[in-house]
């Protein structure tokens, strides 16, 4: 039996940044999703402790793939892949749970996949490596799934580490541990859920990704990483596209914004992040437009509550936001987003405190078995 534990996470800021190659800062959260693998007789079973019944396939390559539920597809798209990649991948159980919420923009689904790419890699010997491991997580989600994610999350739940924020360039898939511990100076992270329903979150998402790979086409540039924020007006004086405008505007900034950001940590000024956090959201909200109004709501209450800073974090609309908040104020910072909610008409958000956490590890694996 071998079983891996991978997280969820949070993006610290760095949105939509990371399909431009450019630069993001997550960090790993204490929940996760757990995959335990063992062999068995016929078959690839799968069973999910978060949905009813046993989805059973019989081994086959991507092509020959046979109709699963939605979140069966996450697990069984390593399996796909590996056997087009001419692996042997015998008859087995997997069996996942996770205790990650779905649909909050926290990464479930790149903890379950995570977890069971790991879980794999280590119950067939695969010796993957990190580069490996990442580069089949991300294409489940992008080959088997068929979500054009940029691989933020995967890299997050992968490599996080404790008391770090994941400084990633999506260029070259690099990833730096920076130091981020809020509490030392008294502060915490605050997560709203906002449980907003995704309207239309995956077309949009497609959509905002294809825009920007446009826009990089027609400044003639590989990607909009490639565009200095000193060269961004003449960039968008090019371009005579109102909404391709905003976009450049959004990426450009927020690249700068995440590279300031990794420059207040290492300068242990983490107070100083409050004015990048919300500088992200207006930009989310004004130039990406991928934020919706129980978010934007719950980014004000925030700040008239007593953060330092307040952002969406995830993909949009709908999901997450976090705010920086002083640890005096977390019980102000609550009331103020729960009042505010009810006032607008929303249902009840969801708030917690989340720090950084382990990436994916191996609980039951053959080295701790002694074989
Ligand atoms: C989702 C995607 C990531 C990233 C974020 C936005 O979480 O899975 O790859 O693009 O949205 O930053």
């Amino acid at each position: 039996m071998t079983r891996w534990i991978a997280p969820g996470r949070i993006n610290l800021i760095g949105e939509h940044t990371d399909y431009n190659d450019g630069f993001v800062l997550p960090f790993a959260l204490e929940v996760g999703c757990t995959a335990t693998l063992s062999p068995a007789t016929e078959g690839w079973s799968v069973t999910s402790a978060q949905a009813p019944g046993e989805v059973v396939v019989q081994p086959s390559g991507l092509a020959g793939r046979e109709q699963v539920p939605d979140w069966a597809a996450y697990v069984l798209g390593a399996l796909w892949l590996l056997h087009d990649d001419g692996v042997e991948v015998p008859p087995m159980r997997i069996e996942v749970d996770s205790d990650v919420p779905t649909g909050a923009g926290l990464s479930s689904s790149a903890a379950l996949v995570c977890s069971v790419v790991c879980a794999l890699d280590d119950h067939l010997g695969l010796g993957l490596g990190p580069d490996g491991l990442l580069a089949l997580s991300r294409r489940v989600e992008n080959d088997a799934v068929g979500a054009p994610t940029g691989g933020m999350d995967q890299l997050a739940s992968l490599r996080g580490e404790a008391g770090h924020v994941l400084f990633c360039d999506m260029r070259d898939l690099t990833a730096q541990s920076v130091p981020f511990a809020p509490a030392d100076s008294g502060l915490a992270v605050l997560v709203v859920d906002t449980r907003a329903p995704h309207r239309h979150a995956d077309g949009e998402y497609a959509a905002r990704r294809t825009g920007c790979e446009e826009a990089a086409r027609r400044l003639g540039v590989p990607a909009l990483r490639d565009v200095a924020e000193a060269d961004l007006d003449d960039a968008l004086s090019r371009l005579d596209d109102e909404e391709l405008e905003r976009y450049v505007r959004h990426v450009v900034t927020e690249d700068a914004r995440v590279l300031a950001a990794v420059e207040v940590l290492r300068g242990g000024r983490v107070e100083d992040l409050g004015p990048l956090l919300t500088a992200s959201h207006a930009s989310m909200r004004d130039d990406f437009r991928i934020t919706v109004p129980e978010v934007d709501t719950a980014v004000e209450a925030l700040l008239a509550s007593g953060a330092l800073g307040a952002r969406m974090t995830g993909g949009g609309f709908g999901g997450c936001v976090i705010g920086l908040v002083p640890e005096a104020a977390l019980d102000a910072a609550g009331d103020g987003v729960r009042r505010a909610f009810a006032d607008a008409g929303f249902g009840d958000p969801a708030l917690f405190t989340a720090a950084p956490a382990a990436g994916a590890r191996a609980l039951v694996s053959p080295d701790i078995r002694g074989n």
